[in-house]
């Protein structure tokens, strides 16, 4: 069954096709449990293969089976591992099979630690995680884990699927120790139905046929119960929702909304709120390009047409007036890391979630979740494939629902400002309700006024470097040539303010990243001030030196890159640092075994083993002369 569509095509094709009338769910389990063998069973006994792909798998079964005559099932899902050897990257394989009550999608993920983002990726779409447990073994640490993400994941239905019976006598005692151990250990996890099953996958047993062997087991048969559960309703009874992904407005005649509802429903004469604006209208049409509809329900992609004009821009929300969803700019919010680099807090990322961008950072990390044992640590940071709870702040209110309650507007990814890539993904847990409380003091002496007496424009000066490049030297140059020219300045320094206000932070890069982003918070406030701050700083990262410059207004922030090569530092070496740092006397020292990022377009860039210090603050200044700051 070779996928010829991309992931992203697969989700995009289902997502058209809507949600009724089909089942996803997820497996979760090592091959070792008998996954691939019971993806097999489902997706032959379903006889839905193509003929093709089934002769395929006889031979090979022939061929390299090792289940004597019999068809090999995990065969069926090798082919996987031959796409993953052409360099084509698939973290979920997605299956389809159908009965005659209904239509079904696997989505199947590895089942190594490893791989808990993919198989994250591969929960989230679905309605029902089959976590596969092996009779003789009973609940592992990985049960846990599967069952964990798959709740995280907004998960409500789980099939406890005791595999392997044939090897345990198809003991009911057995059985019944596993199902209690597993209820126990995931007491704390709220779930609407954990139905367990005894089978034997190999052998079909209680997958598409009632067991003989096992004529002690009262519940429903694997497939029997994937055609049964009600689960379509879980969506389409949520409060009516619809991200805005553009206005269409092909002639003043006409104003649409267009979008794909995805929960709840709407009809004609349905009363509707923009959630940014809080503005009511009335639903008047639901246009579709085969005509009118009178009702479109989660899935439905549509353009709604209202009664009146009211402000909405992509990225609103309308939804159900009597049910709105929160909007807010602060947000608590479980977290899965997917990226090497690690998610540090105070780190300015992108944040999308459905059709709103907005950049985003980690104000305070919370805990880590150990996925295994589902126990709280404290973290700094958070590492690839590891799950934490955190506060998020967002440049801008967005409009969201707990993730738990509604996937589509709860669910958010973060992306690298840099590089594109997305680095970790997120379900929003509860609005934060001191961003309701708090708001900005309008205040009567303006930052423009304060500078007017000042006789200058405010600035932050911003000098990054390799220690001993010389930042230090020529921002006190800087300020002292500016001091005498009647100027108000201020100054802050790396190893000044490391003794004071960020006296609790060492030199990680979680660390770095939360002292140049409270300096740039300090820097901010003395340019409302109406000041010009130098600040000297290594900085070595470039997401860090991107958000301060967005703290302050266009062409407040000039970035001055006081450049000197590492050989010429390490034999400078003012403070003996760098001579410490190649004895192995102190760690993580910046261009050693911690990076330095180079700015690509600083306004400035001085090279100190050409321009003396005195050349070098010159031409600072004569950078803010030109940009007209000095008066
Ligand atoms: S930053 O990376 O967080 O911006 P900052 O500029 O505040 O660093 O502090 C750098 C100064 O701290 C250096 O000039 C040096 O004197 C001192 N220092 C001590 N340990 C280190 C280290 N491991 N890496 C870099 N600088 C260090």
């Amino acid at each position: 069954m070779a996928i010829q569509e991309s992931r992203a095509e697969i989700i995009e094709r289902l997502s058209r096709s809507g949600r009724r009338g089909v089942l996803r769910l997820i497996t979760c389990g090592s091959v070792d449990d008998g996954k691939s063998t019971l993806i097999g069973r489902l997706l032959y006994d379903s006889k839905l293969l193509f003929e093709d792909q089934l002769h395929v798998l006889e031979r090979d079964s022939k061929k390299h089976g090792t289940a004597g005559e019999e068809i090999d099932f995990a065969l069926l899902l090798d082919g996987l591992e031959a796409e993953r050897e052409q360099g084509i990257t698939i973290d979920v394989a997605y299956r389809f099979f159908a009965t005659e009550k209904r239509k079904f999608v696997v989505a199947d993920t590895p089942g190594h630690e490893q791989y808990t983002r993919n198989m994250a990726t591969g929960a989230s779409t679905a309605d029902l995680a089959i976590i596969l447990v092996d009779a003789r073994k009973g609940v592992l640490t990985q049960t846990l884990r599967h069952t964990y993400i798959a709740h995280m994941m907004g998960i409500r239905h789980i099939v406890l699927a005791v595999n392997k019976m044939d090897l345990a006598g198809h003991s009911r005692a057995r059985f019944h120790e596993i199902v209690s151990q597993y209820r126990k250990a995931v007491e704390g996890l709220e779930f609407e139905s954990i139905t367990p099953i005894p089978m034997s996958a190999r052998h079909g047993d209680n997958v598409t046929v009632r067991s003989r062997a096992m004529d002690w087991h009262d519940g429903p048969i694997l497939l029997e119960h994937l055609e049964d559960i009600d689960i379509a309703s879980d969506l389409r009874s949520r409060p009516f929702r619809f991200p805005v992904q553009w206005v269409n407005r092909p002639n003043l005649d006409f104003r649409g909304f267009a979008g794909t509802v995805v929960a709840g429903a709407v009809k004609p004469g349905d009363p509707i709120v923009a959630a940014q604006s809080g503005k009511t209208a009335t639903v008047k049409r639901i246009v579709t390009a085969d005509g009118d509809l009178d009702q479109a329900g989660a899935g439905d992609a549509v353009t709604l047409v209202l009664d009146r004009e009211i402000d909405i821009a992509r990225g609103d929300v309308l939804a159900a007036a009597e049910a709105r969803p929160e909007v807010s700019d602060q947000f608590a919010a479980d977290v899965l890391w997917m990226h090497e680099d690690a998610l540090l807090p105070g780190r300015s990322y992108l944040l999308k979630s459905g059709t709103v961008s907005v950049p985003a950072t980690v104000t305070a990390l919370k805990h880590a979740v150990d996925v295994n044992t589902y126990e709280k640590r404290p973290v700094k940071q958070l590492e690839m494939n590891e799950i934490g709870f955190c506060n998020v702040n967002a440049a801008r209110p967005i409009a969201f629902d707990p993730y738990q309650e509604i996937r589509d507007t709860g669910a958010f990814i973060l992306i690298d400002r840099f590089t594109n890539q997305t680095m970790g993904a997120g379900m929003i847990a509860f609005g934060l309700r001191r961003a309701q409380n708090v708001h900005l003091q309008a205040m009567d002496v303006t930052k423009a006024a304060r500078a007017k007496l000042k006789g200058q424009k405010p600035a932050i000066l911003w000098f990054t470097g390799l220690s001993g490049a010389g930042k230090s030297t020529i921002a006190n140059l800087v300020e002292k040539k500016l001091a005498q020219a009647g100027h108000h300045t201020y100054s802050l320094d790396g190893d000044n303010v490391r003794h004071g206000l960020n006296r609790d932070l060492g030199f990680t890069d979680a660390d770095r990243v939360e002292n140049v982003r409270r300096i740039g918070e300090v820097a901010k406030l003395f340019v409302d001030a109406g000041l010009i701050v130098t600040c000297s700083f290594i900085s070595p990262f470039r997401a860090e030196r991107a958000l301060v410059r967005e703290m302050v207004a266009a062409g407040e922030f000039v970035e001055v890159f006081v450049d000197a090569p590492l050989d010429v530092l390490i034999e400078r070496d003012p403070k003996g640092l760098y001579r410490k740092a190649q004895a192995g006397e102190i760690r993580n020292f910046t261009g050693f075994d911690s990076p330095y990022e180079a700015p690509e377009t600083p306004e400035l860039r001085i090279d100190t083993t050409q321009a003396t210090a005195e050349d070098a603050a010159d031409r600072v200044i004569a950078f803010l002369r030109g940009a007209g700051k000095l008066g």
